[in-house]
């Protein structure tokens, strides 16, 4: 068993205020690729955001200076109640063991619908039927290796260790790409960086892990995918 990976650096959860973000961890942004039809395939980094020792970044979705905070969340009645689970991915995981060379682990309390599971064709619960075929396998591990939310992991085999992209210490400011049109996504937080609770307590600490900032999740800290069913329905009324 290899050691659990952490970095130095830790994003606390202020209550019903920002993340703090201490120890020096870049921030960047990226933006998803989708296919011609709508489909995720992956994530382009186009800007490094500048940053000077710890740094704030908004949770309540309403600071005019957004990724970082201005204190708006001091009057706009914001809700910040931290609802995700506080135990482990081993401890709530279902784990796939019908595909060759692959056991695909899934915990949707991570999920927040990014999309990169699937495409119009198939999605990873279908294909594991047909893993026979290295390509299709190479491709759930690649479907999992770009899922922001961590809700999907594998492994080899059943007694294997779970694999994880190498992903760099690092903040992401997202922005995602809908039917709509581009929409602003969650922070997605990569490389194994400590998430604190507001009350001290430590959520499990994940190679990958989306957090919400735009006030709205019903997981707080985490991300559930709301942003993107508000800006949808914003982008679709504005178009009308
Ligand atoms: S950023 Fe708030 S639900 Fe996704």
């Amino acid at each position: 068993m290899t050691e659990k990976k952490t970095t130095k650096g830790t994003i606390k959860v202020l209550s019903f205020g920002p993340y703090l973000v201490e120890g020096d961890i870049p921030l960047v942004h990226k933006t998803q690729i989708v296919s011609e039809y709508g489909e995720p395939l992956n994530w382009k980094t186009d800007e490094v955001l500048k940053t000077e020792g710890p740094y704030e970044l908004c949770r309540c979705g309403h600071s005019l200076e957004k990724p970082f905070c201005d204190s708006t969340h001091c009057e706009c009645d914001f809700d910040g109640i931290e609802k995700a689970p506080t135990d482990n991915f081993v401890d709530r995981q279902r784990v796939n063991e019908s595909g060759t060379g692959i056991v695909v682990k899934s915990d949707f309390t991570l999920c927040m619908d990014s999309g990169f599971c699937g495409n119009r064709i198939a999605n990873i619960k279908k294909m594991i039927a047909d893993t026979a075929e290295p390509k299709v396998r190479a491709e759930i591990m690649a479907m999992i290796d770009r899922c922001p939310s961590g809700t999907y992991s594998y492994a080899m085999d059943k007694e294997g260790e779970d694999i994880e992209a190498d992903y760099p210490v690092q903040i992401a400011v997202t922005t995602e790409i809908t039917s709509e049109g581009p929409i602003e996504g969650s922070l997605w937080a990569t490389g194994y960086i400590p998430v604190e609770r507001s009350d001290g307590k430590p959520f499990e600490t994940r190679n990958r892990v989306t957090l919400c900032n735009c006030g709205e999740s019903k997981k707080k800290p985490l991300c559930d995918g709301t942003h993107r069913h508000i800006q949808e329905e914003a982008l679709k009324k504005a178009k009308q």
